[in-house]
């Protein structure tokens, strides 16, 4: 039998094959609530336009409320032969208030249905990434407040450059996932346009109030080109890509923690809450969630290239290519979530190893640079010099075995005559990240104007 929604010129059914590859009702039923909204305000805009009468549009929003209510209570039957959410939300109004529901559809395609539907349905994303960055970005801060002044090695290419502070590492991811808060929003405030009322692609003869039903849905204006509203996603596209942005920052400290975390390094304790054991090695503590978190970016950023390769090449208005949207933004998304969730756990339950963090901070000569800026400073001698000079007395102590505050001052003014006794004060770790008091730098009360900040912008 032919489509109850479409079906008036059609004498057979679809294939079962076709019925396969053209329904969504399997994904795009998450979109329910979404749906509901939206037909509710179109309903009331009809009514109060004058075209529906009000008692039609009170079944209709009445009708929908109970079908909403039968989607969240688990008794509803979702059909393939309905293809999407979209018919099926209707198919079953029809059921529950009769003749009404098929006054709905008035001024209104599944172009814009959907195209509505699925704004909606990312803005609430934007806001729960932007929530969940928010949680994440306090747990860090909190990191830091206590850690403000313990001192950790720095790296370039993983090898030990300069000393900083725990507290100083941390706020370097706060202020990543302020920005990639700041991407969610860019693209909240660029998205939240009313496609509804462009209806199929080219607006509609009904006399609709567009500005009525963006309003009532929470928007900030309608779309202003109705062949735009029904073909674009670049919405979701913009959410992918602050989503990658986010999920690659996310990877990367996961793959610090699970450095920190080996036996090797010891510079953190992940807690038994997010760790997981080995079933063979009893002495497994393993960092799973980091290295999950650390693998999200890689169907995120699938996601966010698969839809672009939807997208591309599409002629305007809508093509049912643009069906293929949703399955990559429902996944991308609950895997950020979840992804900054687990982080926000972790982040709060891990233990600094001050005392190991200290000892790494201190091996690797990592006060190298301090000692030749002495040498700029104390000796007047020029950058470049110092630097050889340094290089010099790092080999010798690589070949004594010891470190740069191990070297007898003879050694040192064999070096250069100039070194005297007062460079050992340089080449502690505590003098060299108290000494980094440029804006932004290293110092513990530079980390700490950043902790304050950021805990006023984050209440
Ligand atoms: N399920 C469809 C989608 O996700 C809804 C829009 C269908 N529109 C149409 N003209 N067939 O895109």
């Amino acid at each position: 039998s032919s489509n109850a929604m479409w079906g008036g010129r059609f004498a057979a059914g679809p294939d079962a094959i076709m019925e396969a590859i053209n329904a969504s009702i399997g994904f795009d039923r998450r979109l329910y609530a979404q749906d509901i909204r939206g037909s509710r305000a179109h309903a009331a805009m009809l009514a109060a336009q004058g075209i529906i009468t009000t008692k039609d549009a009170e079944a209709i929003g009445e009708g929908l409320l109970t079908v909403l209510s039968e989607i969240e209570g688990g008794k509803f039957t979702f059909s393939t032969a309905l293809e999407d959410i979209h018919m099926n939300v209707e198919a079953r109004l029809k059921e529950v208030i009769g003749e009404p529901a098929g006054r709905l559809h008035t001024a209104r395609s599944r172009n814009d249905q959907v195209a509505t539907d699925f704004r909606l349905w990312v803005r609430d994303q934007a806001d729960a990434a932007i929530a969940g960055l928010t949680a994440l970005s306090r747990a860090l801060v909190a990191q830091a407040e206590v850690g403000a002044d313990w001192v950790m090695p720095g790296f370039t290419h993983l090898q030990t450059a300069q000393p900083v502070t725990w507290g100083h590492h941390m706020m370097a991811y706060v202020e990543m996932f302020a920005r990639d808060t700041g991407r969610f929003r860019d693209a909240r405030v660029r998205m939240n346009e009313c496609p509804l009322g462009a209806a199929a692609l080219a607006g509609t003869s009904f006399p609709i109030d567009r500005h009525a039903t963006a309003a009532a849905l929470g928007f900030d204006r309608p779309m202003a080109n109705s062949l735009d509203a029904v073909s674009d996603r670049d919405f979701a596209l913009e959410f992918l890509a602050a989503a990658s942005i986010c999920a690659m920052h996310l990877s990367r400290f996961a793959e610090e923690l699970v450095i920190w975390s080996s036996a090797q390094f010891r510079f953190v304790a992940l807690s038994d809450r997010f760790s997981t054991g080995s079933s063979i090695m009893p002495q497994k503590k393993n960092p799973d969630a980091a290295e999950l978190i650390r693998a999200k970016v890689g169907r995120i950023m699938g996601a966010n290239v698969a839809l672009m390769m939807v997208m591309k090449g599409l002629p305007l208005a809508y093509s049912k290519d643009m069906q293929e949207d949703k399955e990559q933004v429902f996944d991308a998304a609950d895997s950020l979530m979840l992804a900054l969730a687990a982080m926000e756990g972790m982040v709060r339950d891990m233990t600094a190893n001050v005392a190991n963090l200290e000892r790494a901070a201190a091996s690797g000569f990592s006060t190298a640079t301090d000692l030749a800026d002495w040498l700029v400073r104390e000796a007047g001698l020029p950058f470049r010099e110092a630097h050889h000079v340094t290089g010099a007395l790092v080999a010798l102590a690589e070949k004594k075995g010891c470190d740069l505050p191990d070297l007898t001052l003879a050694e040192m003014t064999a070096a250069h005559p100039a070194i005297n006794q007062s460079v050992y004060s340089v080449l502690g770790v505590h003098n060299s990240v108290a000494s980094r008091q440029s804006y932004g730098g290293t110092a513990p009360e530079q980390v700490r104007a950043q902790v304050a900040r950021w805990k006023d912008v984050l209440r």
